[in-house]
């Protein structure tokens, strides 16, 4: 969470940083703040608010042609948000001006220490508790800024992305990373310092990630060095060519980046399968599986750890491994998990699944489970991110990058690459027929088509949302493969329209929900032809004859539910463990239109943050 964007080059910092972080406010959005210096001194201007509100806060500094700038967007930690919390935050001096993604822990007997020193602070965050130390360090030994910020984080617990900039040193920005994300774009006499490549994919395609425990000198005209934190030791930058695009930051005629990203979804799979699915030859091949097969056949468990959307993929999951491999599996919240002292052993195999890749608790998850032996798999979607990284293997599931913060091809993407690893490990293990495998195989290929057909629904979905868009509460329900989905679902809704929505299996809600139904109370049946359906339909009987409304998620052609349900969307047919890759596209158009028809900020909606790099 926060984004931070600094420049140091030959252009105008102003527009680079504004721009950069508006790129970066999927990350954090309830206050920003810029710096510039030239040569009239340094400017500040921080506002509670959006980057647009920066932007009109900020008019009086627009013009300045400082070439050196940093930014930030902010998901409040420390201090509510207000313009006083906003960074950049300045060290007593005035001199020392920092920007900070993370959370520094022991900030409190750090400020304590500070203020006996004679440091005053102006905000209640940790990160204006970080710049003075490094201001008192810098003073004490009376050494560089470098130094000096090496020498304060040794001394800091905690989680940080930071860029410093010092007015006495103008040439130069000093960063470092522990936990958060950074990345230095290297151009030609220019640096571009930011939270993920977004910002800078127009000037530059070489990027260098800084690897947890490292700090940089940024230096005009100079080499860029890098060093590890704690013993000072060198290490060689690694540029890497970014694969990165304009098009796919940008929302490309559409009203929010969500829509955009539902209804790339039948393209996005198919780059998830591309050059590893080959329907016809009978073959799966994904790397990370094949030079780790053995892991797989031998493990006795596979642990699957992730949070939010992406864990109710590793639900889907687990009912497809179990089904197709016959590998026992057990998924977990990688909160729970990483506190709850969990039994793990050599034997187990861990796949941690995470858009981001950079998800705290997910990050801590598999920190844990390989210092118990497991063999971890990464699922990721950013590529290079810190989870893909710390894993022993991995697959990418190549959706491209997902801006709207509520996660929908993030989701299907994930499914697609965790279906193929059932079906590979079913392959080695003869636990699927031939027949079986093959025909799971061609399913999969031409889902992308009947996920561009279920998109057909928009419309119906959209005039069903205009019906239920002030309903105050909301019930999902799905056996099977498809209870994940109604998770997935009721998350959809909750957090982009802030209707109360709960998800459940359909038959746990006469085990207490159904008290909930009456007249008022939508609620949405995911009842696909294959599957539980006759059991699904008789939970549709319960909620009838409780007067509820029904919204019923049905296969073309579907005559039973159509005559029970108040509504129904129909989606094409696929197998049953195939079918959420189906279903929960009518789900996310429903919120979608839910959420635009309440005024609803669908890209950004309250609370919220794309990348929780907090625990
Ligand atoms: C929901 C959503 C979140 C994320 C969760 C995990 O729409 O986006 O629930 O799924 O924060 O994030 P990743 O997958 O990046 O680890």
């Amino acid at each position: 969470m926060c984004g931070i964007v600094g420049y140091i080059g030959y252009r105008e910092a102003y527009p680079i940083v504004i721009k950069g972080l508006k790129r970066l406010e999927y990350r954090g959005y309830d206050s920003a703040g810029i710096m510039l210096y030239d040569e009239s001194g340094l400017k500040v201007s921080k506002t509670k608010g959006k980057v647009s509100d920066l932007e009109e806060k900020s008019k009086e500094i627009a013009s300045s042609k400082a070439t050196v700038g940093m930014g930030h967007t902010r998901w409040a930690t420390h201090g509510v948000p207000n313009d006083v919390n906003s960074h950049p935050h300045l060290s007593n001096s005035g001199k020392l001006a920092i920007i900070h993604n993370g959370i520094i822990e022991n900030y409190e007997p750090l400020k304590k220490e500070l203020i006996k020193r004679g440091y005053t602070f102006q905000s209640d965050t940790d990160t204006e508790v970080l710049i003075n130390l490094i201001e008192e360090v810098k003073k004490k030994e009376n050494i560089k800024l470098g130094k000096a910020v090496q020498i304060a984080l040794n001394q800091v617990v905690g989680a940080y992305a930071i860029c410093v900039f010092d007015v006495e040193k103008p040439d130069e920005i000093v960063v470092a990373r522990l936990g958060s994300p950074l990345a230095i774009g290297v151009g030609k006499d220019e640096f571009f310092i930011a939270s993920d490549a977004s910002p800078f994919i127009e000037y530059t395609s070489n990027a260098i990630y800084l690897e947890d425990e490292e700090m940089a000198i940024v230096r005009l005209h100079k080499a860029l060095k890098i060093r590890k934190i704690k013993d000072d030791s060198l290490v060689d930058p690694y540029i890497q060519e970014l694969q990165m695009n304009l098009e796919q930051i940008e929302k490309g005629g559409y009203d929010h980046f969500m829509l955009k990203e539902i209804y790339e979804q039948p393209n996005v799979i198919k780059d998830t399968y591309r050059g590893r699915l080959h329907a016809n030859e009978g073959i799966i091949q994904m790397a990370g599986i094949e030079d780790n097969i053995e892991k797989f056949l031998q493990a006795e468990r596979i642990l699957i750890v992730a949070c939010g959307t992406s864990w109710h993929a590793g639900l889907v999951a687990e009912y497809i491994i179990e089904e197709f491999a016959r590998i026992p599996v057990e998924v977990e919240y990688a909160s729970e998990f990483r506190y709850r002292n969990p039994i793990i052993t050599s034997k187990d195999v861990v796949i941690a699944i995470s858009q981001s890749g950079e998800t705290a608790d997910s990050l801590a998850a598999i920190k844990l489970a390989k210092e118990k032996g497991a063999f971890v798999f990464g699922v990721c979607n950013v590529v290079g991110s810190s989870i893909s990284r710390e894993s022993h293997a991995g697959a990418y599931t190549h959706a491209g990058p997902e801006i709207g913060v509520a996660s929908t091809k993030a989701f299907t993407t994930q499914i697609t690459v965790l279906t193929m690893i059932a079906l590979r490990l079913a392959k080695a293990k003869g636990t699927l027929s031939n027949s079986d495998y093959f025909r799971y195989l061609q399913e999969l290929e031409i889902i992308p088509e009947k996920v561009a057909e279920a998109l057909l629904t928009n419309d119906k979905a959209k005039e069903i949302a205009a019906i239920y868009k002030d309903a105050t509460n909301c019930l999902y329900l799905g056996r099977g493969y498809n209870f994940p989905v109604a998770l997935e679902g009721a998350l959809k809704l909750k957090e982009i329209s802030y209707i109360h929505a709960e998800g459940y299996p359909a038959a746990e809600m006469k085990h207490g929900p159904i008290a909930l139904i009456d007249e008022q109370m939508p609620v949405i049946v995911i009842a696909p032809k294959q599957g539980h359906y006759d059991k699904v339909v008789s939970n549709i009987q319960e909620i009838k004859s409780r007067s509820g409304k029904i919204i019923a998620i049905v296969t073309k052609g579907d005559t039973q539910v159509r005559g029970l349900a108040d509504h129904i969307i129909e989606i094409p047919e696929t197998s049953d463990a195939l079918s959420p890759l189906i279903t929960t596209i009518p789900l996310q158009l429903l919120s979608y239109h839910i959420a635009v028809m309440r005024g609803c900020n669908v890209d950004q909606p309250r609370n919220l943050a794309k990348s929780v790099t907090v625990e």
